[in-house]
């Protein structure tokens, strides 16, 4: 295990009827805030008008700022800077997905940096940031308790990220009833990425991880277990609470503690959300079993340990790599149950971008850990997904 530092700030409220705290968790930073939501969701539940009774009763004054796409989208991102900077914002709720809390961040960032915000994406060091907390809608991206910030750059199709311990949220309000109303597809994308983030970090060289391993394992057996009652039972509150703080527990670093993570997967995927503007957890289903085929050899005992631990699957002594094999399919065939693509066909990408959208993955070459990628490596994958 490595030496490691775990810090993470966002106080967590957990269950039903908690978006009702909202005011009290928002009157200790101001009494002026923007109010940053999606498409309209939030609309259609009723937690919009819910949300803006409590602000009014509590004497909070909001300004608006809907619109935050899935894949947000830069110039909203600018958008929202000028409209803080001329109301005078001093905090942001963000209400709704990754999306929504990503587009936050960014202003965030952005509100007190003198240049254009996309140069924050470049990799200078954010220095301070507007506060801000949320309620999540959508279990998945885990931006709730994360320092990151994913953003598209419309100008060329960037889709890149921001880390900044500035960006993590002062609160999150998790309840899982807000999450009844998510489309099937989309709960399905949110496992995905949930059960990315957590393969992410599984897949790492670093030895005598046992515990974080087990760790992994047990998060990712219940995220599959409750996913399949979900998908037969949407109002599932258990089903629904269970995946709603794995998706929090997943990316909130503690379980890449003494470790490496890999993000190979996550740097491949993000050009296809950039190039075809499809969802995060849908790219993923399709690029972390193809990562899976070309990386398994670079330490198969892992990934026996992994099929065999989480997917059930009988080590087949004479043949690690046929154990591995027939655990790559049963992910895929998991994906597939909850109406995920496991191909590039399958995400609706028939045209060929694979060698343009490897040229931009590699300007940040090598990619990942567990095999550092580079160019052909990037390409070689899109290849294998491309079946
Ligand atoms: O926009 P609205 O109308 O709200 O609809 C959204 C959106 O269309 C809908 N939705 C959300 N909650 C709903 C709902 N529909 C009905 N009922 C509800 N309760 O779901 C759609 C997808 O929302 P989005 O916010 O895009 O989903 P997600 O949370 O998966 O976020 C994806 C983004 O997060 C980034 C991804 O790259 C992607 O851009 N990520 C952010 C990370 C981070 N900040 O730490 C890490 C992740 O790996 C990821 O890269
Ligand atoms: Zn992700």
């Amino acid at each position: 295990m490595n030496n490691f530092q775990f810090h993470n700030t966002t106080k967590i409220i957990f269950g039903k009827g908690t978006e009702l705290q909202i005011a009290e968790e928002i009157k200790p930073f101001t009494n002026r805030v923007l109010l940053h939501y999606g498409g309209g969701s939030i609309k259609k539940t009723g937690l919009y008008d819910s949300i803006c009774t409590s602000l009014t009763k509590a004497g909070i004054d909001f300004i608006e700022l809907p619109g935050a796409m899935p894949n947000p989208r830069l110039g909203l991102v600018r958008e929202g800077i000028a409209l803080c900077k001329k109301e005078h914002i001093d905090f942001i709720l963000a209400v709704g997905g990754g999306s929504v809390i990503d587009s936050a961040k960014a202003i965030a960032a952005g509100f007190y940096y003198e240049g254009d915000v996309w140069e924050l994406f470049s990799g200078i060091e954010i220095k301070k940031a507007l506060p801000l907390g949320c309620i999540l809608t959508i279990p998945a991206a885990g931006s709730e308790s994360s320092p990151h910030s994913v953003v598209t750059n419309e100008k060329g199709w960037y889709k890149r990220a921001i880390h900044s311990s500035f960006l993590a949220p002062k609160f999150a309000i998790l309840n899982p009833e807000l999450t009844f109303s998510l489309p099937a597809f989309q709960t399905a994308c949110g496992v995905s990425d949930i059960m990315a983030h957590l393969m992410e970090r599984y897949f790492t060289k670093v030895q005598k991880v046992d515990l974080t391993d087990r760790l992994i394992e047990a998060t990712l057996k219940s995220v599959i277990r409750n996913a399949l009652i979900v998908k037969d039972n949407p109002d599932d509150y258990d089903a629904r609470a269970e995946i709603m703080w794995a998706g929090t527990i997943a990316h909130n670093d503690l379980l890449e503690t003494g470790r490496v993570g890999d993000w190979g997967s996550h740097d491949v995927e993000h050009e296809l959300s950039a190039m075809y503007d499809v969802a995060h957890g849908a790219g993923l289903s399709v690029i972390f079993p193809a990562w899976m085929k070309y990386v398994y050899n670079e330490h198969i005992a892992k990934f026996v340990q992994f099929f065999n631990r989480v997917f059930g699957v009988e080590i087949d002594i004479d043949s690690d790599e046929r154990t591995v094999l027939e655990g790559i399919k049963r992910l895929e065939n998991f994906f597939r149950e909850m109406g995920l693509p496991v191909t590039l066909k399958e995400l609706g990408v028939t045209d060929d971008r694979k060698g343009e959208m490897a040229d931009k993955a590699a300007e940040a070459a090598p990619l990942g850990n567990f095999k550092k990628l580079f160019r052909d490596d990037i390409y070689a994958i899109y290849q294998i997904a491309d079946i």
